[in-house]
């Protein structure tokens, strides 16, 4: 079996975070016990580009489980548990993975994955949907369909297939309600303070904490900040999510505003250039900088580079930048996702929900993938309702039911006063 991994000797270590995560994902695990004998997936082919962490692992474990054969690589140089991946290739997945890639590694690895024909493809960031359409077209013939996990990735091939560019159907995971309305949020939160925590250790409470983009990730990260007792200030270009960030108690100002007094910034834009060099030269001395979202371009780095007088590595995932003023900043990850970087990314038990989403959306593809149109495609709601349901029963918690009087009312229009 084929694999690169940093070292896999790490494989046992691995094994026992796996095994951790999937005591924490019931949905995942209940998915696995229904279609391990249904084997939907069987004959199938999987590439696979996204973050290999433990619960990257359930949902591959599950996917085989399922009958796919399994090709993989991440989808982010820095954010590869290399435990995992050592853990997955003891287990005789093909994996091309370690942490601390280069950009011609990651297109390597990426490549590798492809050589097994894939029928599937599924993505977090859409880079493997990319490079077969640009790099390996021949491979569309044997592809059904694929599927995209963020919400960056899913823009982009939203624009690729209303240019009539998209040569497979593809199924937005990233856009079902049991995904974006609690991995963005609660997810990110959760995980972008973690990373920031184990890069720094520094106090939250009292710091000016500055959220670029007041979206779903920029949200989550404002609300736990607040729960730390951080003063959020938020920046954004839309009026409508300006508004909700001043309804939930943060101040709003423009960048250039919140770069003379912001003590931690972290972008979650998902556009370029938010930090630059015009912000940089303001910023305060200490002020720590970092990011969230997919691409590594929100915080301008050659900027920083340019303007610094000298750098160096202060702490693992904490490089200081000196400017000409002789203000010290702290860049957290290389300006890579902070949350997958420093920490160990979402939690599992929002990982249990959106995964549950890609799996059933594999099974989707390789049963209807054929007569599906060359576009972006939603997920049912009920397939939003039936794992919330799992969820929330694993829970250990009960909700009620319409009885059948409640649902004529609800769609009754000869009601009224
Ligand atoms: N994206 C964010 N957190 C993740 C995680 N824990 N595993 C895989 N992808 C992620």
């Amino acid at each position: 079996m084929d694999y690169k991994v940093k070292d896999i000797s790490l494989a046992e270590a691995g094994k026992l975070k796996i095994d951790w995560a999937e005591s924490r994902m019931p949905v995942m695990m209940a998915l696995r016990e229904k279609y391990s004998k249904t084997q939907p997936l069987k004959g199938q082919r999987i590439a696979g580009c996204l973050h290999v962490t433990k619960e990257t692992a359930v949902l591959i474990r599950t996917l085989r489980a399922a009958g796919a054969q399994i090709a993989w690589s991440g989808c982010n140089p820095l954010s590869t548990q290399d435990d995992i991946a050592a853990a997955l290739a003891a287990e005789g997945i093909e994996i091309y993975a370690w942490y601390g890639q280069n950009t011609e590694d990651f297109y390597w690895s990426i490549d590798q994955t492809l050589k097994m024909k894939p029928t599937l493809t599924l993505d977090d960031g859409a880079d493997l949907i990319f490079t077969v359409h640009n790099k390996y077209k021949d491979l569309v013939k044997d592809i059904i369909g694929g599927t995209e996990e963020t919400t960056t990735g899913v823009h982009r091939l939203r624009a690729m297939a209303n240019d009539g560019k998209l040569l497979y159907p593809v199924i937005a995971v990233n856009d079902a309600e049991t995904k974006w309305d609690f991995d963005n949020v609660y997810g990110t939160g959760q995980s972008s303070l973690d990373g920031i925590l184990r890069a720094t250790s520094v106090l939250l409470a009292g710091k000016n904490f500055v959220v670029a983009g007041f979206g779903h990730c920029g949200r989550g990260c404002a609300l736990r900040a607040q729960g730390m007792g951080a003063n959020v200030i938020a920046t954004e270009v839309k009026p409508t999510a300006a508004l909700k960030a001043t309804l939930e108690g943060c101040r709003i100002m423009p960048m250039e505003e919140a770069a003379k007094v912001g003590d931690i910034f972290i972008t979650a834009t998902g556009m370029k250039d938010i930090l630059t060099g015009r912000h940089f030269e303001t910023m305060k001395d200490g002020a720590i900088i970092c990011n969230t979202g997919h691409y590594d371009c929100e915080i301008n780095i050659p900027d920083l580079e340019k303007l610094a007088t000298s750098k160096r590595q202060m702490r693992d995932n904490c490089e200081e930048y000196t400017m000409p003023n002789g203000n010290r900043i702290y860049l957290l990850a290389q300006g890579r996702l902070i949350n997958l970087a420093a920490a160990e990314g979402h939690p599992s038990e929002v990982m249990d929900m959106s995964f549950a989403n890609q799996f059933l959306a594999q099974v989707t593809l390789a049963q209807s993938g054929k007569d599906m149109a060359n576009t972006v495609h939603d997920i049912p709601n009920e397939q939003d309702q039936d794992i919330a349901l799992i969820k929330i029963q694993t829970m250990n918690y009960g909700i009620d039911k319409l009885t059948e009087e409640q649902i004529k009312y609800s769609t009754d229009y000869s009601a009224g006063t």
